[in-house]
Parts: C-alpha cells; structure tokens; sequence
C-alpha cells in the first residue's frame, strides 16, 4: 500500500469513529438539519441509520461519559500505531470534484445547497458589522445556510473590503493588530476550533471546513479600472445557526429579570452552566483572544431549549501568550468577569476532560491540528511547531485546574506555559511529566503590540 492510500485508508478510520461520536454525543447541533429535510431526503434518510441525538441536552448523559469516551479513545488508540504525520486533513475540502475526506452528511449536504444556491446566481450577502469581509451564504428562498470568510479578505488581508481596517492596517496596526497571531490565519484558526470542538465532543461551534467558493459578491478588487474575474477564493465556512442572539443582549434581557438565576429556571440553569464552562474549555485551551459578548451566541426558548453557540474563533490559536506580546494591550478572556465563571465545574464535565486528557489524546489533537495548519503552505513550518507549545500549555493548565477543582475564574490566574514534548514518535506512558516538559513563559521584554 503506497503513502497516499495509507493515508486515505487512515482517515476514512478516523472519519467513521468521529461521526459515531458526533450523533452520540449529547448537546449535538441539529442547526441547520431542520432545514435541510426539504430538499436532502435522501441524505437525511441515510443518516437516520445512525444512532439518534438526544432531543434535549440531558446533563444526567454527563454521568455516564464512559460511552463517549470510549469511542473518542479507541478511535484515537487505532491510529496511535500509524503516524498520521502530514496526512491530508479531513477539515479542508480543496474542491467539489475532490473526493471528499469529510463524510458529515449534515455539513456535506449544507455545502451543496451553497453552491447550488451560488451557482444559481444567489449572491452571498457581506455582513456589515465586524471587521472581515465574512459573507451570509443564503438559498434561493433566503434561508441562511453558512458563513464564508474568505483568507484574503481577513482583517489584515489586502483585500479586505472594509475601509476601516485600511486605515488601521496603514497607521496604526499597533494598536489594533494582534502580534501573537499568524497574520490571515483566522480561517484555519476558525476551523481549528471547530476541530478542538468536535475531537472534545463540546457542540458548541457550529461546524467549520476549509473550502472554496467564488462568487461575483466576493471582493476581488480592480485591476487596470477594470473588475477582476471571480475566481474560487479559500477561507472558512461555517453552518449558519437559526434563532440565536448575541450573548450581550441574551443576558441583559435576563439582568433585567432580576440575573439569570431568576430569569432561568434550575434546569435550565445547569444546561446553560454547562455549555457556558465548555466555551471556557473550548477558549482556554485555543487561547481565544476575542470572546466578546457578540462572539458567542444564545438560542432560549424559555421552558423549551437553552443552546450555546461559539461563533468567529478566528483570533486564536497565538504563537505566544499574548500578555507577552504587548504592554499597551491585554487580551483577557471576556468571559472571565461573569458570575458564571466562579462556579465550580459541572462534575460529569470535569470527570469526562480529566479521563480524555491523556497524552496520547494530547498527541493525537496535536497531530490533527498540524495537519490543517500545515494546509497553508505559506506559513513557516517553525510557527505551527511553537503554536502547538501553546496549545500544549494550555491543556496542561487546564487539566492541573480540573484536577484541583478551581473554577474558571482561577484558571485564568494560573501562570502562563509552554509544554515539548519528551518523546519522538509516541507518548508511552499515561505520566504526563514523563511526556512533556513544561517551562514557565518569560515576562520580562513584552513587545510593544
Ligand atoms: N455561524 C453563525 N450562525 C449565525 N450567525 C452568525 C454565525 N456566524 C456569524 N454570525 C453573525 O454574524 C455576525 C458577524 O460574524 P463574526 O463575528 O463571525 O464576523 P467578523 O467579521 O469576524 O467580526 P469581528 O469583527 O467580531 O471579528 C455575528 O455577530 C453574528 O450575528
Ligand atoms: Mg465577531
């Protein structure tokens, strides 16, 4: 067997484990599934093969974690013996003729409506607020499908089509640029979140790929007076979430019902406890630097449903830790001030992390994110390795604050890391001082932005 059929053999064993995990695991998105059974019967007939998501999110499911685990370790334990090293990563779709590595029905069938809706002349609509050119993928009845950020229309991007950021990217990008960041890496970092989500069975990030879209809508600039040629742009694609808000309006509606113990009933408490601390995992260990209260969404109906949503992960994923990368400039996590994060952990939730964060996790997750991250072969090699050494800290931090039971609002004081790695091939041991080296980040010399 050649490299290349290894490698699609490997990923086809990762693929099916992933998609065992996806429906069993509780919390799952039905998203936009509820509005995909119109015109993808099929499709949807043939994922009703597969075992059934919970209708509700039943924390009790948190109890007995055992099952998911299970799936989540034995689909790990039967790739650990190969290295998955620089295999073709299952989260960037390269074309629509390319066989795809994903076998998500849901997000699959999504994509197509996309760019059927697109072929068929119905322009993506650019979302006025925010700071990229990120685009509302519609169909032809107006439903909202996806959202598409293009790479080259980043922020920092030479065609981003906002004039305000021009501005800022010419005079003054030290005081709104991040140094701690690849520059227009926020599409691998929005579908890096994704992955962290799903490999940890969160749901809380709407799915998220790497694919290629053009459409007339796009900003491709002028050339010569004249408009340039569509032509298939990369960036991220997430499904669209239905029925959500801004997380800042949410809870001011709930400050106004006397706080949300009062607005929210115990259940539904708990239900949104939980999705709230797994935001916190999700943004620790990704070093979110930009969760604010519209990047995370809220979707109540009240006696009814509580779901959580964690939109725009593109400024993650830093090659240091920013408190080191400036002196004008804190970066701290915005969820961290809320009354929320001094509760204790939900104990079904910390037991299930603490099982899953073995080394050989740790390695496998690593792995994965190399694989995307290494999908833009403009990046230098040496970033993606130090990236790592940060996410490698955090889950460090993270475990040692599951494990001594401090709330979210302590995790955030624990010092800032970067963790190696002690083995070459694999981690052979379960002892996570045998695996990995830590060191304490060196504050003394911050940059200036
Ligand atoms: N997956 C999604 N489902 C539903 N709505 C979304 C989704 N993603 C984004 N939105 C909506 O679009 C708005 C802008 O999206 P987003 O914050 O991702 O864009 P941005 O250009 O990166 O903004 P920012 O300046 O905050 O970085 C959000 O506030 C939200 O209302
Ligand atoms: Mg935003």
């Amino acid at each position: 067997m050649n490299n290349a059929e290894m490698s699609t053999k490997m990923a086809r064993v990762h693929r099916s484990d992933d998609d065992r995990n996806v429906f069993t695991s509780p919390g799952h998105f039905a998203s936009s599934s509820e509005q995909v059974n119109d015109s993808g019967e099929q499709k949807v007939k043939r994922k009703s093969k597969l075992p059934k998501a919970p209708k509700r999110f039943r924390p009790e499911l948190w109890g007995s974690a055992s099952l998911s685990l299970t799936s989540v370790t034995s689909s790990l334990n039967r790739t650990s013996g190969l290295s998955s090293d620089n295999i073709r990563s299952e989260f960037v779709l390269r074309s629509n003729r390319d066989p795809p590595l994903n076998s998500d029905v849901e997000f699959n069938d999504n994509l197509r409506r996309a760019r059927e809706a697109i072929n068929a002349g119905v322009r993506p609509m650019l979302i006025r607020a925010g700071s990229s050119g990120s685009y509302f993928i519609r169909d032809a009845s107006n439903t909202f499908l996806g959202v598409f950020k293009p790479k080259d229309e980043e922020p920092f991007a030479p065609l981003n089509p906002k004039w305000r950021k021009f501005f800022q990217r010419m005079l003054c990008f030290c005081c709104f640029g991040r140094a701690c960041l690849i520059p227009n890496h926020g599409y691998l970092s929005e579908t890096g979140a994704s992955l962290i989500d799903e490999r940890l069975c969160l749901n809380i990030v709407p799915k998220t790929r790497v694919i290629r879209l053009s459409s007339p809508a796009f900003f491709y600039g002028r050339c010569c007076g004249r408009a340039i040629e569509p032509y298939p742009k990369e960036g991220s694609y997430q499904i669209f979430v239905n029925g959500f808000k801004d997380a800042g309006a949410v809870l001011t509606e709930w400050a106004n019902l006397g706080g949300p113990e009062a607005a929210l009933t115990p259940e539904e408490y708990e239900l949104f406890l939980i999705q709230f601390q797994k935001m916190v995992v999700l943004d620790y260990i990704i070093r979110n630097t930009d969760r604010h209260s519209s990047n995370w969404l809220i979707r109540y109906i009240p006696g009814k449903e509580i779901r959580l949503a964690a939109i725009d992960n593109g400024l993650a994923f830093p090659v240091q830790h920013p408190e080191n990368t400036s002196r004008f400039r804190q970066f701290p996590f915005g969820w961290s001030s809320f009354s929320f994060a001094q509760q204790p952990w939900h104990e079904g939730l910390r037991n299930f992390l603490l099982q899953l964060l073995t080394p050989l996790f740790v390695h496998n997750l690593c792995l994965d994110i190399k694989n995307l991250f290494r999908h833009d072969s403009s990046t230098n090699r040496l970033l993606t390795y130090i990236q790592l050494r940060v996410l490698r800290g955090q889950l460090w931090n993270l475990r040692l604050a599951l494990m001594a039971n401090e709330p979210p609002s302590q995790l955030v004081k624990r010092p800032q890391i970067l963790v190696r790695r002690r083995y070459s091939d694999l981690p052979a041991s379960d002892d996570w001082d045998k695996c990995f080296r830590a060191k304490q980040v060196d504050f003394s010399s911050p940059g200036c932005c």
